[in-house]
């Protein structure tokens, strides 16, 4: 044990004959002494091993595959800062480029050369950008009328991701929701107008709604605003959180209405990470046209002896992504996406069918309108059943899936639903695989004697009052 002490491990150290691999790793200390890149690779690998396999992982938005060039391509950029324009200015060149596409791609009628749009890390950064500039438009016009403009606020629905909660927090801008119901599971136009007055930002309808998988009816929302505006003679605009609509629309529904093309939306953001297809962190917010992004949000930079202009929230940022994202856009073009997301969809399709048919489930919605659904335990097997969705959960878990369950949003909060999101490297077969999975975990739930924990703890929790029939319980207050 005493040459222990000096111990260090040398190129011929077997990885598990090493010391290091014998031992806690590192918590809250930096090792005193260096180790070989084999063990310390290996550490690190071992520490995430047992993870469920990214492609396994329904839960997720965000791309688990691309083929081998993306990934080469982007390996190869890995040492890439994207804030050294002036080092690397073809990737400033290539990210504007994509910033035209996602704009024509989303109808803008700008005919500037260059679109007004800025590279995000991923849809969060890019909602902040495209809610601060609608602030500070409304600001100025504020400013401009000599009326007060300190208590800004915005209307979304209650299915809004948590960025916009955020967004609230952190400029205090006052979020308003309008509640989804089990009857009005998308925003509702005129309940969103009647959130609206002289002091709203923008209205936030999301294309994709992350708990649900709908589509917010943009153009009604935008028919419905503009006779408010010219009632009010208010200017209150739309941004379209679009983070997986905006690239799912243009390429399997380019006839349906949401984007540029309606009067009063002015910016619109998506991920280029999840359906744009390349690897985590890329989001893009574009605006109609360049006077629609106000100046103080371009910061002029004198940087390694430059002068470059910069909108977003970060400084330095990985320049990978955008080279993928190009990769993709030249690999797939137009047909290449629209096949790709027609897959997921048709797959999509083909899970909610098979998955509606299964004697515990519901479907929450018939329609699929993004390549994800969710779904619930039906209300009169849910009375009867000894197990729950969080149950389903854990045992898929064991075979490597990961579908959430989880609780719908406030007013339709005690729903305990289930998600699954198709993404590319998602195949029919496993679906299939999936499938024969859930059923199998059916068939032996339901040889259960006994309730499981889950379903044990459910039932001693108590609904909140005044809301919907929870397919979790059966208890008294609920027959109510
Ligand atoms: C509707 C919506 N907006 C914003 C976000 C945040 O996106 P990101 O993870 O790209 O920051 C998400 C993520 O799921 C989303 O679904």
């Amino acid at each position: 044990m005493d040459d222990q002490k000096n111990y260090r491990a040398t190129i011929e150290t077997p990885i598990y004959g090493s010391k290091e691999m014998a031992s806690p790793a590192p918590v809250d200390k930096i090792p005193q002494k260096p180790t070989t890149p084999e063990i310390a690779y290996q550490m690190v690998k071992d520490e995430t091993y047992s993870q469920t396999q990214p492609r396994l992982n329904l839960a997720t938005f965000v791309t688990t595959y691309m083929d081998d060039y993306a990934t080469k391509l982007m390996n190869e950029a890995i040492d890439i800062n994207y804030i050294d324009e002036t080092e690397y200015p073809r990737v400033a060149v290539m990210a504007a480029k994509c910033i035209n596409i996602m704009a024509n791609l989303w109808n803008s009628p700008e005919k500037a050369d260059w679109k007004a749009g800025a590279l995000a890390i991923g849809s969060s950064e890019a909602c902040m950008l495209g809610g601060v500039a609608a602030w500070l438009r409304w600001r100025e016009r504020r400013k401009a009328q000599g009326k007060p403009y300190d208590k800004p606020n915005f209307v979304i629905s209650t299915g809004f991701q948590v960025v916009w909660e955020k967004f609230a927090q952190l400029w205090q801008i006052e979020m308003r929701t309008v509640p989804l119901t089990l009857d009005k599971t998308t925003l509702d136009p005129e309940a969103a107008l009647a959130m609206c007055d002289e002091n709203t930002i923008c209205i936030v309808p999301i294309e994709g709604v992350t708990w649900t998988g709908l589509n917010d009816d943009v153009e009604a929302l935008d028919k419905a605003l503009d006779a408010y505006n010219k009632k009010t003679g208010y200017e209150i605009c739309i941004h379209v959180d679009a983070a997986s609509g905006g690239y799912i629309l243009p390429f399997l529904n380019p006839e349906k209405k949401w984007d540029f093309r309606l009067k009063w939306v002015l910016s619109i953001s998506a991920s280029g990470h999840k359906f744009g297809l390349v690897y985590p962190g890329l989001g893009w917010v574009v605006w109609k046209d360049k006077k629609y992004l106000p100046g103080e949000m371009s910061f002029s930079v004198n940087y390694l002896g430059a002068n470059i202009t910069q909108v977003g929230l970060n400084f330095s940022r990985p320049a990978a992504q955008i080279l993928g994202q190009y990769y993709q856009f030249i690999r797939l073009g137009f047909e290449g996406y629209r096949d790709i997301q027609r897959n997921s969809m048709e797959i999509t399709q083909y899970l909610h069918d098979q998955i509606g048919k299964m004697a515990p489930f519901e479907n929450y919605s018939d329609d699929v309108v993004n390549p994800l659904f969710i779904w619930y335990m039906k209300p009169d097997y849910a009375k009867k059943a000894k197990w729950t969705l969080y149950d389903l959960q854990s045992t898929l878990q064991q075979s490597g899936w990961m579908v959430p369950a989880y609780t719908l949003p406030k007013n339709i909060d005690n729903y305990v639903v289930m998600r699954i999101v198709v993404r590319q490297g998602f195949s029919r077969d496993m679906a299939d695989m999936l499938l024969a999975d859930i059923r199998n975990a059916i068939a032996e739930f339901e040889k259960l004697e006994y309730p499981t924990q889950t379903r044990i703890a459910q039932d001693k929790m108590q609904p909140i009052k005044g809301k919907v029939y929870t397919h979790t319980h059966d208890c008294t207050d609920c027959k109510k």
